[in-house]
């Protein structure tokens, strides 16, 4: 491995802002902070939202500067990713930002039902491949994981680049009678007034994939 990977996976493990579930521990008791994030990390009541596949944690980060009142939580199994938006955290002093490195398939042992108020997937692996369909984080196995920690009202977020993905992700929608609040198949040239937030935070991956000239797709739902 990279040197410079090497030192990013264990720096990250030195931030207090970054927390590690293994599949062991996911069997056992789940993370420690669980049911706690808000009495023993935030110190405060106000909504958690998840980042899914963060990667860099371009919206944990750029979404927690904007909303002060608000707690965000980047997840990604890759700890040199998370590493950037731990480490620009770090530097900026915020309080309202952590990491989990772990598997997304284990997010229901890291938080308790209604712990979550809303999640952003950001350009998820669109698993083209028929045989990897129950990786694709919109899967109906995934969604269930994620209305176990969702409040009632919880809203879902998801940025692609991925036509297929944003097709398939409609028919989850639709076949299992999802309310469906907002959808686009081309963010950029669609002019309904949204946040802001939406076109100016822009990720490693919708950067790589809109300079190849992909159109950026946005759906937003309830389970
Ligand atoms: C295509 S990248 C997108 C990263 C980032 N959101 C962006 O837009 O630049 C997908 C990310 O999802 C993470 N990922 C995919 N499946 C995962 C899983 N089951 N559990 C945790 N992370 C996962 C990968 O490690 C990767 O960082």
């Amino acid at each position: 491995m990279a040197k410079r990977k090497l030192k990013k996976f264990a720096e990250v493990r030195s931030f207090d802002n970054c927390f590690f579930l293994s599949f062991e521990d996911s069997r056992a008791e789940g993370l420690p902070l669980k049911g706690k994030w808000h009495k023993d990390y935030f110190k405060n009541n106000n909504p958690i939202i998840l980042e899914l596949g963060c990667g860099k944690g371009e919206y944990t980060v750029g979404l927690a500067k904007r909303y002060p009142d608000k707690n965000f939580i980047g997840v990604d199994i890759k700890g040199n990713r998370i590493w950037t938006g731990a480490k620009a955290a770090v530097e900026n002093k915020m309080n309202n930002v952590a990491f989990i490195r772990t598997r997304i398939d284990f997010i229901d042992v890291c938080f308790i039902a209604g712990e979550v108020s809303e999640i952003w997937i950001t350009f998820p692996d669109p698993q083209p491949q028929l045989s990897r369909i129950r990786n694709r984080l919109t899967n109906m196995i995934f969604l269930n994981r994620y209305k176990k920690i969702l409040s009632d009202d919880g809203i879902i977020n998801l940025k692609t680049d991925s036509a297929s993905f944003y097709e398939y992700t409609s028919e989850v929608i639709t076949e299992n009678k999802l309310e469906l609040l907002d959808a686009t198949n081309d963010l950029y040239a669609d002019t309904t007034q949204r946040d802001e937030a939406l076109t100016s935070i822009k990720t490693y991956y919708e950067k790589k994939f809109s300079e190849k000239g992909f159109k950026i797709c946005y759906l937003k739902f309830k389970i």
